[in-house]
């Protein structure tokens, strides 16, 4: 059927160029959100305030009187992630082997070249193919309750509400998937090739081992925090973290400490 259209078509298509450059784009894409997205979920590391802070900033918080924000700010933002998301996967798709003789093929053409590069598209293409549906899961979850994002309500969901399995998985399977990605790209277009391109292969090597690394750890940490304040919270699962931002952390807790001392001074 390929030969045949191969052969049939008088003009060469441009299509699998513009399909290849959109992959690209979408892949580029999501993958910069993806370091991103790891930052603002990683500030839980620094605190219940931060990541309440950094929460209510993403809805709006500060443009509101109440302070409450507009999840449906959220709303958008996962609509446009997950659209890019769908759309890269559909691209993807065109390149996974689908039948059983065709994976055959690859496998033993992968063990007899033994290339470095081709074992890390065949990780990008497993990891992928979990990420339809782990991906897949979370985002509808973000999609349906873009206004549950919070210190309490992120550790239930993760904790009473069992996603960190799933968590577990996506984090290990979006880090390799996008720094591999990435690096590909480089490869592809030919970016940060320098002078010497066998010198600069090595060394995007390195950065993409170290990035993945580096994302890893920083989302493993953040799920561990996330679990224990989430067992903490055990028995009050659903309630939301009342402090009004980091800032308002800082006066309630500066609050709490004046009243403290100004009690102890009555009883002196
Ligand atoms: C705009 C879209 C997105 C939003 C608003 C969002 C939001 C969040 C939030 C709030 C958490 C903390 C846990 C929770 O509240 O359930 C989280 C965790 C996570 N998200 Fe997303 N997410 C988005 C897109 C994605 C995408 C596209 C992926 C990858 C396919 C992804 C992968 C993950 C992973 C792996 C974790 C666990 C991180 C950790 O180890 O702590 N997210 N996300």
């Amino acid at each position: 059927m390929e030969s045949y259209i191969i052969e049939s078509k008088k003009k060469k298509s441009r299509l699998p160029a513009r399909l290849d450059f959109a992959q690209s784009a979408t892949g580029l894409f999501l993958g910069l959100f993806m370091w991103a997205h790891m930052f603002l979920v990683g500030s839980i590391l620094l605190g219940k305030g931060t990541f309440h802070f950094i929460a209510k900033t993403m809805e709006f918080a500060f443009l509101s009187d109440s302070g409450q924000g507009y999840p449906i700010a959220v709303f958008f933002a996962v609509a446009g992630v997950f659209t890019m998301f769908i759309i890269h996967a559909l691209l993807g798709v065109r390149k996974f082997p689908i039948t059983w003789k065709q994976h055959r093929i690859m496998r033993d053409q992968m063990q007899m070249m033994d290339h470095q590069d081709t074992n890390l598209w065949y990780i990008q293409v497993i990891t992928g193919f979990i990420m339809f549906f782990a991906g897949s899961i979370h985002l509808y979850i973000m999609l349906t309750h873009p206004g549950d994002i919070g210190p309490y309500l992120s550790a239930d969901r993760i904790v009473s509400g069992n996603m960190w399995p799933l968590y577990l998985i996506l984090l290990v399977c979006v880090e390799l998937h996008g720094t591999i990605g990435l690096y590909r790209l480089c490869m592809k277009w030919g970016w940060f090739s320098g002078k010497d391109a066998v010198k600069s292969r090595e060394n995007l090597k390195k950065l993409k081992n170290r990035l993945t690394i580096f994302f890893l750890s920083l989302g493993f940490l953040a799920l561990v925090v996330f679990i224990v304040i989430g067992i903490n919270h055990k028995d009050s699962v659903g309630e939301r973290y009342q402090k009004d931002g980091a800032m308002g952390a800082v006066i309630e807790e500066t609050h709490q400490g004046q009243e403290t001392q100004a009690i102890e001074e009555t009883k002196e």
